[in-house]
């Protein structure tokens, strides 16, 4: 859902048109790119009834069915330090979307119910809500981004005097909060728990599979990826997707150009040790990839894997150097238990409240928390 939202981006009013179309190089593309307000809302995070209900698969279950649980984690005042006040817990959007999107209130309302007392900070990219965070989603060097969203959650009082923050990602924000860990981790708040939400941790490798051979629009993000202009500095420093476009078949060029993945995922010939040893201070970062995912392509980058879109051929993150060498800390982090793979039923983003319910309240709360199985049962989630 979240990457989808690049067709509707794409389809523009003619009159936006001011020169040949469609729109032969990267600089074309890019000047046709819209102002704020012809960015059109995405579609909101789909956690209602309706969507399980499409899902057989999933069942809508009130949170009273997780009684006993919330019995561990007793109301507090916010601000009333003591040892059971829950974490705070930061979101990160993805592509699309904006901080102040309904759905994204909705995550932070369900993380405040299962951990009442729960301080919730939306990310936004470059502080602003509505459609120029939206923008940002979309435009803009992510690593300008992501050095001002350091600084912001650092500048907030209550982020940065917790002892720790637990953190959820969307999308695209998954991989840009574990570049937080690997970047400002020695001094911004630090995180304890990353859930990243089919993220693409190892790239992607096209926008998204086209609907149908005449959705040109698709086609042509699915193009300007594939051209030679995706590797120019233009493009690298303007278009968010393209700086975590990842080619297998031209890994030089994508080592050489890309301006964030292949830095905070260690894989220059010159390794920054910082990295691996903020991502290892996690712990837990739980990687959560949707099975039925027909959005991000390949949808194995959720669990780091890697595809031979050639073959099929899946490696998994363990037997891939990244991991086997560890160059982000990956390994250090799966050999204390610090490393989950989830799977969940649905296409990308397709979240239901009972699975969400479990995780946080598996994985977030008070300081100190032992991680320590469920012993509720979780039918939908591989725990
Ligand atoms: C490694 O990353 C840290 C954290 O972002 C940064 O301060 C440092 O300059 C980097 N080192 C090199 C050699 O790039
Ligand atoms: C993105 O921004 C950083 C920091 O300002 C800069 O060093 C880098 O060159 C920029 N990337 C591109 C491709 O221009
Ligand atoms: C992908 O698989 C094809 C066919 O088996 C093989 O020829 C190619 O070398 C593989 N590509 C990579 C990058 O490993």
């Amino acid at each position: 859902m979240q990457l989808q939202s690049i067709t509707t981006l794409l389809a523009l009013p003619a009159a936006a048109l001011s020169f040949a179309w469609p729109p032969s190089t990267a600089e074309d593309f890019l000047q046709v790119l819209p102002d704020d307000n012809k960015i059109p809302l995405s579609p909101q995070l789909a956690i209602t009834p309706e969507v399980a209900k499409e899902s057989p698969k999933t069942q809508v279950v009130t949170l009273t069915r997780v009684g006993p649980q919330f019995g561990a984690f007793p109301a507090k005042p916010v601000g009333e330090e003591t040892d059971d006040t829950p974490l705070p817990v930061v979101i990160w959007h993805g592509l699309g979307d904006s901080a102040d999107a309904e759905g994204l209130k909705e995550i932070a309302t369900l993380v405040e119910q299962v951990h009442p007392g729960t301080y919730t900070y939306l990310i936004s990219a470059t502080g602003a809500a509505g459609s120029e965070d939206r923008q940002a989603s979309f435009f803009g060097n992510v690593t300008e981004e992501l050095d001002f969203v350091c600084h912001a959650l650092a500048g907030d009082k209550i982020l940065a005097t917790a002892p720790a923050i637990d953190a959820i990602g969307f999308s695209q924000g998954g991989q840009f909060l574990r570049g937080y860990v690997e970047r400002c981790g020695g001094w911004a708040p630090k995180v304890r728990s990353l859930l990243t939400f089919g993220s693409q941790h190892n790239g992607i490798a096209e926008f998204q599979k086209c609907a149908s051979s005449g959705d040109w629009m698709c086609h042509i993000a699915n193009s300007l990826l594939k051209s030679g202009t995706v590797w120019s500095d233009f493009v690298q420093s303007r278009l968010v997707p393209a700086q975590y476009y990842r080619d297998t078949n031209d890994y030089e060029n994508y080592l050489e150009h890309s301006n964030f993945l292949a830095d905070i995922n260690n894989e220059r010939e010159e390794k920054n040790a910082t990295y691996a040893e903020n991502l290892a201070a996690l712990e837990k970062f739980v990687m959560i990839l949707f099975n039925g995912d027909r959005t991000v392509i390949p949808k194995e980058t959720g669990w780091f894997a890697e595809v031979n879109l050639t073959s099929n051929a899946v490696t998994e993150l363990r037997d891939r150097p990244i991991y086997k060498e560890d160059w982000i800390g990956l390994k250090k982090l799966d050999e204390k238990g610090g490393l989950d793979f989830i799977g969940l039923e649905g296409d990308h983003m397709q979240l239901v409240d009972d699975d969400l319910v479990g995780l946080f309240a598996k994985y977030f709360g008070p300081a100190g928390k032992k991680f320590v199985p469920l012993s509720l049962p979780l039918p939908e989630l591989e725990l």
